[in-house]
């Protein structure tokens, strides 16, 4: 057992980003979200292919990058650090493999929208991942959106670093030593720290603090290896310009669910990221990781690694 198990959210309510600060951005009315994120029901940077693509067909094209990315079907068991509103538990759980599913939240309105969908094989908690005990190994872990939010705003860097490398330790863990981790992060561009928008931390994203893409090399170090980083912070852009979309196409009904107020926090939200993204100032990671095996051999186990010829 690491160090690091003693001191988390059940020991410590000051470790990491706060269900407190999760509670404040996603627990604002699952209509409403619906309303700016669309059908797809997706809360994180889409995949686009083309001027044409919708932005539902692009969330698929990511859910599906990340499914692949984390070897899904060839998986029986799958966790999801982060699930939203469960586009991506839903799925993984009509994959003809997988036969456990399990959702991880901190988001109460999320897990109450779950349970009433009832998913094949599914289990939905509202859970942080650091206290989470699985009942079996998994093949699979994918997280989408969630990493953004691990480190506290205020927190030194030495314990950002300690969250992350908790994260991948526990993550390491869990999984099967042929299984696979696809992670999907914002991270800090070319900017400083310093220099986050006030607006942004205290309004929109309270308790959190972004990763710079060395910190999360560093936390994966000696633990998973990267068979692949993309950063798609065009992507991003995009995706924020669609949900501003959405939302002023239904504006009056929007300002009937949240406030005007609340409605006008979102649009200077959606525009200040997308700008962000496109200037660089902060970036969009996908990063497939596969974890690193004390144990080969070079008597053959090598070659007959399913992960290894599947690469
Ligand atoms: C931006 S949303 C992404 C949702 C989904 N992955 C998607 O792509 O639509 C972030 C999600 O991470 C969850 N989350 C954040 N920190 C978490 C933590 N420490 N443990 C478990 N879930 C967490 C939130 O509750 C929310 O469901």
């Amino acid at each position: 057992m690491s160090a690091v198990l003693e001191h988390s959210p059940a020991t410590d309510p000051k470790y990491g980003g706060s269900k407190e600060g999760i509670l404040h951005h996603y627990d604002i009315g699952n209509d409403y979200w619906g309303l700016m994120l669309g059908p797809a029901f997706a809360y994180s940077a889409a995949l686009y292919n083309g001027p044409d693509d919708t932005l539902e067909a692009a969330q698929e094209r990511k859910f599906r990058w990340h499914m692949d990315s984390a070897h899904v079907e060839r998986a029986e068991s799958v966790l999801e650090v982060g699930c939203g509103w469960g586009t991506l538990l839903r799925m993984i759980s009509e994959q003809p493999r997988v036969n456990n599913v399990v959702g991880l939240t901190l988001s109460d309105a999320q897990t109450d929208y779950l349970n009433l969908l009832g998913l094949k094989n599914t289990e939905v908690r509202t859970e942080n991942w650091a206290v989470h005990e699985p009942r079996q190994k998994y093949d699979s872990i994918v997280s989408i959106g969630a990493f953004e939010h691990f480190a506290k705003d205020g927190d030194t860097r030495e314990q950002n670093q300690q969250v992350y490398r908790d994260f991948f330790e526990r993550c390491h863990r869990w999984l099967n030593p042929n299984g696979g981790l696809s992670l999907q992060s914002i991270a800090f561009g070319n900017m400083r720290r310093e220099d986050a928008s006030e607006f942004m931390t205290t309004e929109i994203y309270p308790e959190t603090d972004l990763p710079y893409l060395n910190e999360i090399i560093e936390a994966v170090d000696g633990l998973f290896e990267v068979v692949a980083v993309r950063n798609d912070r065009f992507h991003y852009a995009r995706s924020y310009d669609e949900w501003l979309k959405n939302l002023r196409a239904r504006r009056d009904e929007a300002v009937g669910m949240v406030g005007e107020e609340e409605v006008q926090r979102f649009e200077h939200f959606f525009k200040l990221g997308s700008v962000g993204f496109r200037m660089g100032k902060i970036g969009l990671l996908r990063f497939s990781l596969r974890p690193i095996r004390n144990n080969w051999s070079v008597d053959g186990s090598f070659e007959n690694d399913s992960a290894f010829r599947l690469a």
